[in-house]
């Protein structure tokens, strides 16, 4: 793998993903392979998970880490061209080459501005430690897609579906602030590229990108959509259309136990206790979520090996 921007940076899905699930088995098979190498991941916004189970995924691999929240360093200038006499102090030209000295391998985090659609549709943050960087890139969460966590959306899903076919249900939730679509958009390509039957259910207007959903069934009905559902992931994300609004906070579409039924229970955490799903769901049986939160591990860990094996 030569970086692991999107989820079609994965060349052979099906095998990437029983990969992974031999490496939870055997999380230090490959201990020596990432010896002498540094993975720098760079945070431009918070995080729990990403940054915890990357690290581990790479310390596994026998990697060295360093972590730079982005805000502790200079503020970075991305336009070509600007006369740099206001607030940046370093352009990524020098910022990207400079870390590439550093480390082997560089994971980024940069949401959008949830303000500029088409800036934050050019993913100009990670795109540009593509063009400039020249170690490999790891999107650790970018303005419009989150791609290891679908990884290990699709691991959890592989490793407790009992049918050939499941049912995977996307349910928007009702959230107080606006939140990025990248986390829905990842999944949603994540499950057309698996064998399951994928429907999503949001209130009308909370169309994802249609680039991105495609021939994807919608339904507006959330009961109905739930029907039958073997796996339901639950997320918020703010209007695409309106573009970062927060129109509808319908407290009707929190998902509840009762709504749920025997299906399984998926968020990508951090999750908002009785507002986005109720306690009876995260504290029931069917929550699969420290599960899915554990799997992002070995989603980073696959993702590392691939790209050391390519170095
Ligand atoms: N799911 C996820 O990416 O969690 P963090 O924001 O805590 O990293």
């Amino acid at each position: 793998m030569k970086k692991y921007t999107a989820i079609k940076d994965i060349s052979n899905l099906s095998n990437t993903i029983k990969e992974a699930i031999l490496l939870k088995m055997n999380p230090f098979e490959y201990s020596n392979l990432g010896q002498h190498k540094t993975l720098a991941m760079l945070f431009f916004n918070a995080s729990l998970r990403t940054r915890l189970s990357t690290e581990k995924a790479a310390k596994n691999l026998g990697m060295s880490v360093m972590v730079l929240n982005i805000n502790d360093a200079w503020n970075l200038e991305f336009e070509d061209g600007t006369i740099m006499n206001a607030n940046s102090s370093e352009h990524i030209k020098e910022a990207a080459q400079v870390i590439s000295q550093y480390a082997d391998v560089i994971a980024v985090r940069a949401f959008p501005s949830l303000t500029n659609k088409e800036k934050d549709e050019s993913e100009y943050v990670l795109n540009s430690f593509v063009k400039y960087a020249t170690a490999p890139i790891i999107n650790m969460e970018s303005a419009t897609a989150h791609p290891l966590q679908a990884l290990a959306d699709a691991i959890t899903i592989s490793e407790l579906t009992q049918k050939a076919k499941p049912k995977v249900v996307l349910s928007w939730a009702p959230h107080p602030r606006a939140l990025p679509q990248a986390v829905a958009n990842s999944f949603v390509e994540m499950m057309q590229n698996l064998d399951v039957e994928l429907t999503i259910t949001h209130p009308e207007g909370y169309e994802l990108n249609p680039k991105i959903t495609k021939n994807t069934p919608i339904n507006y009905n959330q009961k109905e959509a739930l029907q039958n559902a073997d796996f339901v992931y639950v997320k918020n994300w703010s209007n695409y259309k309106d573009y970062g609004k927060v129109l509808n906070q319908d407290a009707n579409w929190m998902m509840t136990q009762d709504k749920l039924g025997n299906a399984k229970f998926m968020h990508c955490l951090p999750v908002r206790r009785n507002v986005v799903v109720e306690d009876a769901v995260l504290d029931g049986k069917n929550s699969i979520v420290i599960q899915q939160a554990n799997n992002r591990t070995y989603a980073a860990q696959i993702v590392l090996k691939q790209i050391l094996e390519n170095l």
